[in-house]
């Protein structure tokens, strides 16, 4: 076999991998459109994708129907010591889960190929940019990471014979006995999947699910996870961040950061089309932003993807026309309808389907009264094809960030949009987040959970030393330091209906986030942080009702008090980490709410 490489230390892991997995063969993959077209091609004749009629080299795949999203629980942080990974993650003692996970490797991919994809997060040569590999016995895996990351040749390159990068293990545990068929999407029951970290030794191995952030493991898993905890040694940020860049009518330039939790607008936010005149906006990255000072000492962020890993149900030429026009070729669509035509369909579709297939397989109507495309299906997308993308989104040098947002899905309380009175109110902010659970991860099943900074899934270590990290880089940053704002776009009136409209009209409150960046809009002081004031936030066009905007600007003091002891329970379980500086925000905050 032809090796593409003289790393001594991907080599030795590979031999080493495939002693222990016992592959039928090995492919090392080089990223080329012959390498996805023969696979693609592959799974096609065996049944696992379906060729679309209507969208060029694009195919549809039909999960198992219990590998439908992450799983939480399946998730580990295996570092030394349990307090490092601390209270909102799976621990495991990392030579226990080895020992464990080796048994379930040992002879895995018997029948099956193993892939070697060398790939690159970010742009190969960016400062900012991480260099993985991930073997995996999936061929789903490897055309979804040709569009996730940069995969192939180049990488291998920039590696050398003595480069570093983070070993990515996945196997879908579905050995083949000799003569046995595969199935369309072999996977692992749910007691033998296994998504675990060693932070420590930047490793990650995942056993039994073949789905997103399970099975795709530059995203979730190195970018986040892993990538997290390298940030907090090495002095950088890992975030679950969307990037955009908001251009003013007079052409000034503002680069926004938004961390909302899974499932809760990041995609529709980075691809907004403005509803008021004169802003341009253009889309850097959907999902994830890796941040490092440059040397003009502001934050410069990178989009670490090379593709947008996106929700498809209520996806539409009305809610986000540009994620629509992103899609229109050389996509992979997972566990969406199969129309009569040979189209792709989903709940929320601009035009409603009469008949088809559904993400299970079977003949589908909306009598028949079931949703037709998983509340998670979706699509695999190249971000080269989306019609706003910056152009400077491949920039190895990444773009000055202006403006960090958080934000969750919240039907009360929490009003529209709402601002830190200074960096270390933000942090609180971030790390006080709170969310209603969504279709994104299969086992989470709280009313509302805290999600700080939208990284409870996705924190590498403990979650109060990370905001530790967070107060350290706002010192770092000093007034280089991002405003930090917060919002919702999920309030609902007592009859269920949305206050806000939402999508391409949440522009206007962009607007006025980057007004008071310039010092334009001046705000008003409220106990949650700063508001807009009376005609600060701009409604021009926008039929809404004066009830309904009091009600999205309104702040219930008695409501928030309410959340105090819920607050507490969530501080009491970091125990002695919190930082002081966190308690400092708690008591300041409960004082303002009294
Ligand atoms: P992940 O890929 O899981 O990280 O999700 P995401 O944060 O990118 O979420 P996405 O943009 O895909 O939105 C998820 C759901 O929220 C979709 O059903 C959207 O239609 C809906 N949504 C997004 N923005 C808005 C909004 O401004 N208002 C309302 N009402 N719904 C929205
Ligand atoms: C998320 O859940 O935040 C996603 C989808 O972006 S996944 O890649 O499955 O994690
Ligand atoms: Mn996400």
């Amino acid at each position: 076999m032809n090796v593409p490489t003289d790393n001594k230390k991907l080599l030795a892991w590979v031999d080493e991998v495939a002693k222990m997995c016992r592959p039928d063969s090995v492919v090392w993959c080089d990223g080329s459109k012959e390498e996805y077209d023969r696979l693609t091609k592959q799974m096609v004749a065996a049944g696992a994708a379906t060729p679309l009629k209507k969208r060029p080299n694009s195919f549809l795949f039909r999960s198992h129907p219990s590998d439908v999203a992450r799983v939480e629980d399946r998730t580990y942080i295996a570092s030394r010591s349990k307090d490092e990974a601390g209270p909102t993650n799976n621990w495991i003692d990392p030579e226990t889960l080895k020992n464990t996970m080796r048994g379930l490797y040992a002879g895995c991919m018997q029948g099956r190929t193993m892939y070697v994809i060398p790939f690159s997060m970010g742009v190969v040569g960016s400062p900012i940019a991480k260099i993985g590999v991930e073997i995996t016995d999936s061929a789903y895996v490897v055309v979804n990471q040709h569009i996730m990351t940069r995969v192939g040749t180049k990488v291998l390159e920039a590696l050398g014979a003595d480069g570093e990068f983070i070993p990515c293990l996945h196997s879908v545990g579905a050995p083949l006995k000799p003569g046995e068929k595969d199935v369309p999407w072999p996977c692992a029951p749910i007691e033998k999947k296994y998504i675990a970290h060693f932070p420590e030794e930047n490793l990650i191995w995942s056993f039994g699910s073949g789905y997103g952030g399970n099975a795709l493991l530059g995203k979730k898993c190195l970018a986040l996870r892993i990538a997290s905890s390298l940030a907090r040694r090495e002095g950088w940020m890992a975030e679950h961040m969307l990037i955009l860049r908001f251009t003013s009518p007079r052409g000034r330039k503002f680069h926004i950061a938004a961390a909302f939790p899974s499932a809760c607008g990041k995609t529709n936010l980075a691809m907004l089309q403005p509803t008021i005149e004169g802003w341009k906006c253009e889309c850097i990255g959907d999902d994830i932003a890796w941040m490092k000072i440059g040397p003009d000492g502001r934050l410069r962020a990178i989009n670490p993807e090379a593709g947008f890993f996106g929700v498809a149900p209520g996806t539409s030429y009305s809610s986000n026309p540009k994620a629509m026009d992103t899609i229109k070729e050389n996509c992979i669509f997972t566990n969406c309808v199969l129309t009569d035509d040979g189209d792709i369909w989903w709940e929320g579709m601009d035009k409603p389907c009469a008949h088809g297939i559904d993400w299970k397989g079977q003949d589908w109507t909306p009598a028949k009264g079931e949703k037709g495309a998983h509340p998670n299906a979706r699509f695999t997308a190249p971000a080269r094809q989306c019609p706003v993308i910056c152009p400077d989104w491949e920039d190895p040098a990444g773009v000055p960030i202006d403006i960090f947002v958080f934000g969750g899905r919240r039907a009360h309380v929490m009003p529209l949009v709402h601002e830190a009175f200074d960096w270390d109110h933000g942090v609180f902010m971030g790390a006080t987040a709170a969310s209603e659970p969504t279709a994104a991860a299969l086992d989470v099943k709280h009313h509302l959970r805290r999600d700080p900074m939208a990284m409870l899934p996705f924190c590498g270590y403990n979650v109060a030393d990370y905001w530790a990290h967070w107060f350290k880089m706002g010192d770092k940053l000093g007034k280089n330091a991002p405003h930090i704002f917060y919002i919702n776009w999920f309030r609902k009136s007592e009859d269920g209906r949305w206050l806000w409209p939402g999508f391409g009209d949440n522009s206007r409150v962009l607007k006025w986030m980057c007004e008071r960046v310039e010092g334009k809009a001046k705000g008003v002081e409220t106990p949650l942080g700063r508001m807009p004031a009376d005609g600060e936030l701009d409604l021009t066009g926008l039929k809404i009702a004066k009830a309904d905007m009091d009600e999205l600007l309104r702040v219930d003091k008695a409501a928030f008090r309410a959340e105090f002891e819920d607050l507490d329970e969530y501080m009491a379980q970091f125990g002695a980490r919190v930082p002081e500086r966190m308690k400092k925000q708690v008591v300041a905050y409960k004082k303002r709410m009294g």
